[in-house]
């Protein structure tokens, strides 16, 4: 479908009752992702292999006159995804966007992960969004394009050891992302990526039970704070819009500045902060 010229106003997105569909919607990304497209006008599918999840998510997100759909769906089974995309578009009509979010981690090192171990987590976190890719790609090229938005880590630049596969896949994606862009550039169908740092949501939920923990990873950050997953949906919600309708191929990096600070923690007498920044000016 061709993309509009969006107009400066309310719908500043343009993304009133646009079809949109979410997988992992169960998490903590995925659930903020469907209620922020909610809010933008959106009518959003939110799909997961927890049903159980979803319907609470359903019904936190109200009744919403009829633009929230739940669906169970397993993105490494073909068939899953399949039956999702064709129970979406006949209620709605054609996909618009695709968010590609479902993942899991485990702790796990190299020298240790068992090989279905590995093939098991990129079949979620690679071929998953490569399957999820290929059956609504199709269908946006066949209704004239749309947009799909992948989310992988700034781990998919940076190494995250003892994390098994995770970076691999991560890594994959963003490939995968720039790959959908060219060959699917010319059939309008846009692809980016947006990669989190550190979030707290169920995935990471572990890793913030200790304070200390948790102030120590908020001090290394610029920003200051760990982010919300409302921080990573503003990102997707930009890039899904004709706002960004010349932008494909691209990854957004959602860190708060993290990747950018290596060189401010290292040790470097003389070249300390000042209180400068902190000051009033006269
Ligand atoms: N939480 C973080 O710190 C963080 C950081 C960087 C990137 N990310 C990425 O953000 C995305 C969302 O993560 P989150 O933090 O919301 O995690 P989450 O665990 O809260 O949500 C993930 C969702 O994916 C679903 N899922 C897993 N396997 C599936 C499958 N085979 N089919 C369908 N659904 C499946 C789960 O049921 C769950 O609802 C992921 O791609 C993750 O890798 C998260």
């Amino acid at each position: 479908m061709a993309e509009a010229t969006p107009q400066v106003g309310g719908d500043w997105l343009g993304l009133t009752d646009r079809v949109c569909v979410v997988t992992g919607a169960g998490g903590g990304i995925g659930s903020e992702l469907a209620a922020q497209l909610l809010s933008a006008g959106a009518r959003v599918a939110l799909l997961d292999r927890d049903t159980a999840r979803l319907a609470q998510i359903a019904d936190s997100l109200g009744d919403r006159a009829g633009r929230v759909m739940t669906l169970h769906c397993d993105v490494t089974e073909a068939a899953s995804i399949e039956s999702a995309a064709t129970q979406v578009e006949q209620a709605w009509g054609p996909v618009a966007l695709l968010v590609n979010n479902a993942a899991s981690l485990y702790a796990d090192a190299l020298m240790d992960i068992a090989l279905d171990k590995w093939n098991q987590l990129l079949s979620v976190n690679l071929t998953g969004y490569l399957r999820c890719a290929q059956t609504f790609g199709r269908r946006m090229v066949a209704h004239g394009g749309g947009s799909m938005v992948h989310i992988a880590s700034i781990s998919a630049t940076i190494p995250q050891p003892y994390s098994g596969a995770y970076s691999v896949s991560k890594a994959g994606v963003k490939m995968l992302s720039q790959l959908l862009a060219v060959e699917l550039g010319e059939h309008g169908v846009r692809s980016n990526v947006v990669s989190p740092a550190m979030i707290r949501t169920p995935m990471s939920e572990g890793i913030y039970q200790d304070p200390a923990v948790r102030q120590r990873r908020e001090q290394i950050v610029p920003a200051g704070r760990i982010s919300t997953p409302a921080d990573i949906a503003g990102a997707v919600l930009f890039l899904a819009s004709d706002r960004a309708s010349y932008i494909s191929g691209q990854e957004f990096l959602v860190d708060g500045g993290l990747t950018q600070a290596w060189l401010g923690l290292i040790p470097r007498p003389g070249f300390e902060k000042s209180d400068t920044a902190a000051q009033p000016a006269s």
